[in-house]
């Protein structure tokens, strides 16, 4: 790997996110030993989480080590004490840390300060776990991913950018679908661009012409966390960005719908549209066990490769 960290999707070449999804499709098929034995990751939350805490939690369980959650009330970073001290005296104590918070400034100068691996387990900037446990999912569907086109319909947010930068790296053509004031930025677009690997970023104003000829359909929540109060005023916004039947039916017949998860039944995605036989979002979500066991492994590892 070509970074200690996964702080950011950028953090990784086209050839580490290959390694990452062949690893973890390895361990999917035949297991995976004691790789961490002995080792503890913490979890550093600020916000809540069900499959990414759990996922951590079991992955570092299946490869032998153990995991040590600690909640926003415990450590309180930055205001209690400040993120360089407590990178250091962690990385005194465990081999690793993930953390979900809000800001991907501290998150950062965390890395910055860290002699362990930090793990960005979601920032309002990115969410670069989700994003390798989707193409590991896309990758089991399609065989390959280079080629396939990816339509996200709804904010440029955390995930919408950290699929942006790994779609690139992967040789998908991602197109991204947004209202007005909510699309990825100029910067975003060209960060990605710029990348290797092959792929394409789109942001367009257009749902319908962005789900024609994708393989798969993607949304997320139109108000994020630490945003809930905004979502009364983006309902009217976001209201033609819904995955639903109607959008369903303009894309190709045997187009996938994914979620992230948690989804909001009736404000980004219709009932129709998770539970219908296309949907593979709870493949997704089994997919962070797996796809975080490799990454575990590739960044925590005796001998990293
Ligand atoms: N998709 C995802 O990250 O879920 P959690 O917020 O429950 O971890
Ligand atoms: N964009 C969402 C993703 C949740 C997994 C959020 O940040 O809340």
């Amino acid at each position: 790997m070509q970074s200690r960290h996964l702080t950011s999707i950028l953090d990784l070449s086209p050839e580490d996110l290959e390694r990452v999804l062949d690893v973890a499709l390895s361990i999917k098929r035949d297991g995976t030993g004691p790789a961490l034995s002995g080792q503890v990751l913490a979890l550093l939350f600020e916000k809540p989480s069900l499959r990414t805490r759990v996922s951590f939690e079991v992955a570092m369980s299946r490869l032998g080590g153990r995991s040590l959650y600690i909640g926003k009330e415990e450590v309180q970073i930055g205001s209690r004490e400040p993120v360089r001290d407590v990178a250091r005296v962690l990385s005194r104590m465990v081999n690793g840390v993930a953390i979900r918070t809000f800001d991907q400034a501290p998150l950062d100068e965390f890395a910055s300060w860290s002699s362990v691996p930090v793990i960005n387990a979601l920032s309002d900037h990115e969410h670069p776990c989700q994003v390798l446990a989707d193409l590991l999912t896309l990758r089991e569907r399609f065989g390959t991913l280079r080629g396939l086109r990816l339509a996200y319909l709804g904010e440029g947010n955390n995930v919408a950018r950290s699929l942006a930068y790994a779609a690139v790296l992967a040789g998908v053509e991602f197109v991204c679908a947004s209202p007005a004031g909510y699309a990825l930025t100029e910067v975003d677009i060209g960060q990605a661009s710029e990348l290797p690997g092959g792929g394409s970023v789109l942001q367009t104003d257009d749902p319908v012409a962005a789900v024609r000829g994708a393989a798969a359909l993607y949304t997320d929540v139109w108000a994020s966390m630490g945003e809930e109060h905004l979502l009364a005023e983006r309902i009217e916004v976001f209201r033609d960005y819904q995955l639903n039947g109607e959008l369903l039916a303009a894309a190709p017949a045997d187009a996938l719908v994914m979620h992230d998860l948690p989804a909001h039944r009736g404000e980004e995605i219709t009932d129709e549209a998770i539970e219908s036989p296309r949907s593979i979002v709870f493949d997704q979500a089994e997919n962070r066990l797996h796809a975080q066991q490799a990454l575990l492994m590739l960044l925590m590892g005796r001998s990293p490769q």
